[in-house]
């Protein structure tokens, strides 16, 4: 595959005051595990949006603490939202980014909903890559870990009343990452949660801002202390159809049928569920996107039919469950991971990493 020039470097402000060190370890001299977030690589992107002006600004300079107005309406009124895409190092140097306009492209629709400015697409991507490319340094070097790139939107403006802010800034860290879960691919234990509710038809939950996580505190919180890695969330009206698991989509196998539940506004269009489902179409596997209730998950697994459960997310990848409690009661899963989350881990790696093909155009090759 081709590299790309694209980039930003000739329009970017002096930035120019690049420091040669950060304080942190560089991650080609990390001994792994690097863990997820922990680290981050030596400058920030950030981008500037006011009434009137639109998107300029665009700076890459090294990472520190901002300044920003305590007023900022972000901070009271949580109008901001994120994204997590990552970049991969193959073994023969190239570094590619997964999926990177589908990333832009949510964050970009998503905008609307919190009556946030959308932002400029071949701006942002320019921006990104030339950001990717300038801490090029920063990508890992072993399989299974990877740059973390996370863009967040927030309203700056400093203002007490409730509207939409008329200033906001678009930031990228950059972090190198190894395994989401210290478990790596050893299956989850999942708490079915049945008193709290991660979001609501007509709220949030398709979009990808800081509330839908923070609602999630408490009851991931709560399922640790009990020895569960996360939950699965119900939803919020019958408390009883399958939403998502921890920050990810959720995928089951009964039978010969993989069921993942169907996108609305109250579930997260996963980019690593997207490629999930394309991947599995494409191997001829019967894949369902409709409504399943707990009691159908019980059932099959008192009948035997239900055979594999896993998350999908840019951060975990494909996340095997081993075993689902809800009250009092342990389903066991007789395969984790099973074969269709561990073909899908096997490939989706396989594609970043560059040692697959790219069949669907999902990778963004960056020139050194
Ligand atoms: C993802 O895996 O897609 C996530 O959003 C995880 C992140 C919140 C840490």
């Amino acid at each position: 595959m081709r590299c790309t020039q694209e980039g930003y470097g000739a329009r970017l402000r002096p930035m120019q005051n690049i420091s040669s060190g950060s304080g942190s370890p560089s991650p080609v001299r990390t001994p792994a595990p690097l863990g997820f977030g922990r680290i981050f690589s030596e400058h920030m992107l950030t981008l500037q949006w006011s009434q009137g002006r639109g998107w300029h600004d665009v700076q890459i300079k090294p990472r520190a603490a901002l300044a920003v107005d305590p007023a900022a309406s972000a901070l009271h009124y949580g109008q901001s939202m994120f994204e997590g895409l990552k970049a991969f190092r193959g073994a023969d140097g190239v570094i590619r980014v997964f999926r990177m306009d589908a990333h832009l492209q949510r964050m970009h629709t998503g905008a609307a909903r919190l009556a946030m400015p959308a932002i400029d697409l071949e701006l942002t991507r320019a921006s990104l890559l030339e950001h990717v490319r300038r801490d090029a340094s920063w990508v890992p070097r072993e399989r299974g870990q990877s740059l973390y790139i996370r863009p967040l939107l927030f309203a700056t403006e400093g203002f007490l009343g409730v509207r939409p802010a008329n200033t906001y800034t678009l930031l990228v860290l950059l972090s190198p990452v190894g395994a989401y879960y210290e478990k790596g691919l050893e299956a989850l234990r999942i708490w079915v949660e049945q008193e709290h509710v991660r979001t609501t038809p007509g709220g949030l939950g398709a979009v990808k801002t800081g509330a839908n996580y923070a609602a999630s505190l408490l009851a991931a919180a709560r399922a640790k202390s009990n020895g569960f890695d996360q939950v699965l969330w119900l939803d919020a009206v019958h408390r009883k159809n399958l939403e998502e698991v921890g920050t990810m989509n959720f995928f089951v196998r009964i039978g010969d049928e993989v069921v993942t539940p169907p996108l609305g506004d109250t579930i997260l269009a996963g980019i690593t569920r997207d490629s999930s489902l394309t991947l599995m179409r494409s191997w001829g596997v019967r894949v369902s996107e409709r409504v399943i209730s707990i009691e159908e998950l019980i059932a099959a697994s008192r009948s035997g039919a239900l055979q594999e459960a896993f998350g999908t997310g840019t951060a975990a990848v494909i996340a095997p469950v081993g075993e689902l409690g809800i009250g009092d009661l342990r389903l066991r899963l007789p395969a984790a991971p099973g074969e269709i989350a561990s073909r899908l881990y096997n490939t989706i790696t396989g594609i970043q990493y560059g040692e697959l093909p790219d069949r669907y155009n999902w990778l963004t090759a960056i020139c050194p």
